[in-house]
């Protein structure tokens, strides 16, 4: 349903695409208040770019996004949803015209801001980006909102994990996300102590962590092990992973984890168990750390909008909110590079 425009102010579209991560509410808090300093209203759009193919709105106040900063997940909905894939884009330029729009705020991983980047290249759109994902994976920003709330999570189910699997002398590995990016499984190793750590930048070295797991066992009557869910275990072909509208594995039915489980039961001949915790990594309220960056990228993404620079989006520098563009932004995805690896295995001793 297409909203009336009612006051003479610039009207700001906020929309939220692809996996949610807690951080989004508070950006979202962070762009319309910071709008509202400006004479701006906004309005939002509903689940992701399909809520600006549909021209499905709802209205977001002061009022209506005073005590959001608190809550996990998004109030705008979220989806995989890419225009361009589908051949919507031109119904989206419509829409944002209908709808009286004069800028735009995309929050999402590199999927959405590289349609935001699309849509400013190709229509001249007036967008701005602000970049989310709990896999820490955004090229041009030192740290996205999300990542530190998961990994918080996934070191606390490290912790939980070493206290059953001591007291039953196992081996025990945890399963957490990152699809093309290790970084949660990095911080969560180093942060929980872990004996071992498998990433999708390096295939598993399956006799070398065997034999390391042999030894912390014994000297500790337990192991553990973080595995991120896109490793590649040798001599294991996947086929046939179902790829979502930008292209990305779905990863739904990967379960590395317990494959990995059954190869260390076998090699080290321990007991071994798995546990993958998923989308509880992507629930919850925002820590402080998620509840400050999104407030600040939201705050930004306003005022970038104030000075009319388009084609950006904000990124953290240092300890510095900044705009940089959409474009070198989305073009690489920062993986975790090997001396990031080294570091993570002056602990596994
Ligand atoms: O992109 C963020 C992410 O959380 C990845 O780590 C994970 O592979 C994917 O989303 C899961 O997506 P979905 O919610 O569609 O299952």
């Amino acid at each position: 349903m297409i909203h009336e425009k009612k006051s003479m102010g610039k009207t700001i579209g906020i929309l939220t695409g692809g996996g949610d991560c807690p951080g989004l509410n508070p950006a979202i808090r962070g762009v319309v208040m910071r709008a509202q300093d400006f004479g701006y209203q906004c309005v939002g759009l509903l689940e992701g770019w399909k809520g600006l193919v549909e021209g499905n709105t709802m209205p977001l106040t002061v009022a209506d996004v005073k005590e959001i900063v608190v809550k996990g997940g998004t109030i705008l909905g979220t989806s995989r949803t890419n225009p361009f894939k589908k051949g919507t884009e031109k119904q989206c330029v419509e829409n944002f015209k209908k709808l009286g729009l004069d800028a735009l705020v995309a929050c999402g991983g590199e999927d959405t801001l590289g349609v935001a980047g699309k849509f400013f290249k190709e229509f001249k759109l007036s967008v701005v980006g602000v970049p989310k994902t709990m896999d820490n994976d955004l090229s041009a920003t030192d740290f996205t909102f999300g990542f530190d709330t998961a990994t918080t999570i996934a070191m606390d189910a490290v912790e939980r994990l070493r206290d059953t699997g001591r007291s039953h002398r196992r081996i025990m590995v945890l399963e957490v996300m990152g699809r093309h990016a290790g970084w949660v499984a990095v911080y969560t190793a180093i942060a929980g102590a872990a004996d071992w750590l498998c990433v999708p930048e390096e295939p598993v070295n399956v006799q070398k962590m065997c034999a390391h797991l042999k030894g912390a066992h014994a000297r500790n009557k337990v192991a553990i092990v973080v595995a991120s869910e896109a490793i590649t275990i040798p001599g294991e072909k996947v086929e046939g992973e179902e790829l979502d509208e930008f292209g990305h594995m779905l990863l739904k039915n990967r379960g590395v984890a317990d494959r990995l489980a059954t190869i260390i039961e076998k090699e080290t001949k321990i007991e071994t168990r798995s546990a993958t915790i998923g989308h509880i990594q992507r629930g919850g309220g925002p820590t402080l750390f998620d509840r400050i960056l999104g407030t600040r990228v939201g705050v930004k993404a306003a005022e970038l909008i104030k000075e009319g620079k388009f084609g950006q989006m904000v990124a953290l520098r240092g300890n510095e909110v900044v705009g940089v563009s959409l474009e070198e932004a989305t073009a690489k995805l920062k993986t975790v590079p090997s001396d990031w690896l080294r570091f993570a295995e002056i602990f596994f001793k």
